[in-house]
């Protein structure tokens, strides 16, 4: 498919010239003053999420330029690739077909045949062997779910192999089952594993060793420690406490692992929380619990296939996104929950959008001249405020804030949630309207970007449409920019070095090393 980069179109042009002529300049204060209707026309209700973009730096006229570069970008073909089964991911040839985790068996799925690696693929079969393994997996997580021999349940696996399950675990936590207990080893660091496994008996434990490649360097090692560990404390019966969640099934059972579920080479790692890997997940909250989470990730999967691109809430995200970085040239985004139980939102948004679009060549690998991917961080709402708000409101830089509310609390606790719901309303309004103060000190400047994400209640459906919508956003930026959001070179250097540092650091070989890891590696070997 033969698309125009983003910087070559008309759009883009006419966005530049905006940019120069009212959107430096541009005041969110007096535009809400002249357009009464300024909150009608920047919010949406989306499946489950509610939008508020209306306190951004946008007016209806730019937004259409963004809509225009979309169109002329070929974002629309582009998804219609992806929902067709294309091998979009072009430099690792696959499907990217996440989606099609969440579509119910009964759901039409378009008779193109798709060709990858000169295989062609048909997604009606595909489609069944989801549900075939889908149903696997529930009724072994629902079986798990009974057993009370099984008190403790320990995934391993790391990046999306661990962010996606954690954050939906703890987010769900009202959800969760209180038989048992949840923990996720992650780091190769040995304390993290060694600190599990302390609380922890063999014969009450189910390891979930999840791992698409079943080669990560971190997961192996902790599976080989958390296995020596069982065996060497009594544990007797590897195939009914450990379990492995990959597309490397022969690995696994090379590994000694025999109880195994599968997945597929076109769900990425940081969008495989809907597959195998999402296992602790069902665990946790049941199987009608997951197909909830499946469900509103596919309510919001036709949302985004279906809607016409002004109102298409994750196409209105992505190019607000497209608008502040590479026009305003503001470099991150902090995400504030204003949700406890959302703690690792943030860390997981980092992985979906810094990994997918950290990206600095286009799909022929040549040298982009524009900004890709920002920085995501943030920490829940209210304790950032605490931390470093202060920066938000009166720092030099303009950072967008991504707040996200629920609007109703599963806690009795009085009094609590309405000061929570004022605290994340005043922040949005405080960034915006700032306060006019002669002494310098106590002067807010205002006219600083947020947008508003606001759910009912916190649930596996609310929960699925909410990353799914973000899973869309970040392909839509990503579209814009033509690069390939679905591969990740940039994470194998450090590993092969890692291996060829280990091997200096057993033997003490230092030649051709620069100088700083040479004197480090010194350091670090001396008695
Ligand atoms: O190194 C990056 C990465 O490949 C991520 O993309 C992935 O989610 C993570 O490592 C874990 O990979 P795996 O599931 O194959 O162990």
């Amino acid at each position: 498919m033969m698309r125009t980069r983003c910087d070559h179109t008309a759009a883009w042009a006419a966005l530049n010239a905006t940019y120069e002529t009212s959107g430096i300049s541009f005041d969110v204060r007096q535009d809400f003053a002249a357009n009464g209707r300024r909150f009608e026309a920047l919010s949406q209700q989306a499946p489950h999420v509610f939008a508020d973009l209306s306190k951004n730096l946008i007016d209806a006229a730019t937004e259409a330029l963004l809509l225009n570069l979309a169109r002329q970008c070929g974002v629309e073909a582009h998804r219609d690739a992806m929902f067709a089964g294309a091998a979009i991911n072009s430099t690792e040839n696959r499907a990217v077909m996440h989606w099609l985790l969440r579509k119910p068996a009964v759901a039409p799925v378009p008779e193109a045949q798709a060709a990858i690696k000169n295989v062609t693929i048909s997604l009606t079969h595909e489609l069944t062997q989801v549900h075939t393994t889908l149903d696997a997996i529930l009724a072994y997580a629902q079986a798990v779910r009974a057993d009370d021999a099984i008190t403790d349940v320990v995934n391993i696996g790391i990046g999306g192999s661990d962010l996606g399950p954690q954050m939906a675990v703890l987010a769900l936590d009202e959800f969760v089952t209180p038989t048992k207990r949840f923990h996720f080893v992650s780091n190769v660091d040995g304390h993290e594993l060694a600190a599990t496994l302390k609380r922890l008996k063999p014969q009450n434990t189910l390891f979930l060793i999840a791992s698409k490649t079943f080669t990560t360097i971190e997961t192996m090692t902790n599976a080989a420690s958390a296995k020596a560990w069982f065996e060497s404390s009594g544990g007797t019966n590897i195939a009914r406490h450990f379990c492995a969640l990959t597309t490397n099934v022969a690995a696994a059972n090379a590994f000694g692992i025999t109880t195994t579920f599968g997945f597929w080479d076109w769900v990425g790692g940081r969008y495989s929380v809907w597959s195998a890997i999402g296992l602790p997940l069902a665990i946790a909250i049941g199987a009608e619990g997951f197909r909830e989470f499946l469900a509103g990730a596919h309510e919001m999967d036709e949302h985004f296939r279906t809607t016409p691109l002004e109102r298409n809430l994750p196409v209105r995200l992505a190019l607000l996104d497209v608008w502040y970085r590479n026009f305003h040239g503001f470099t991150s985004r902090s995400i504030a929950p204003y949700h406890s139980a959302l703690s690792r939102w943030p860390a997981y948004l980092q992985q979906l959008e810094m990994e997918s679009n950290g990206k600095r060549v286009d799909l022929q690998g040549q040298p982009l001249p524009f900004a890709t991917a920002p920085v995501l961080w943030g920490e829940p709402g209210t304790n950032g405020q605490h931390a470093y708000f202060q920066m938000l409101h009166q720092g030099t830089d303009v950072v967008p804030v991504e707040f996200v509310a629920v609007k109703k609390p599963q806690h009795a606790l009085a009094g609590h949630h309405d000061l929570l719901l004022a605290n994340v309303l005043a922040q949005a309004q405080a960034l915006m309207v700032g306060k006019a103060d002669s002494g310098g000190h106590r002067n807010f400047p205002g006219n600083r970007p947020s947008t508003f994400l606001l759910l009912d209640e916190l649930t596996p459906t609310s929960l699925g449409a909410l990353i799914a919508l973000h899973e869309h956003r970040v392909f839509v930026s990503g579209s814009v920019w033509g690069i390939n959001s679905f591969d990740q070179w940039g994470v194998e250097l450090g590993k092969v070095l890692a291996k060829d540092v280990e091997a200096r650091l057993h033997g003490g070989d230092l030649a051709g090393l620069d100088g700083s890891t040479a004197g480090l590696l010194g350091r670090l070997r001396a008695k």
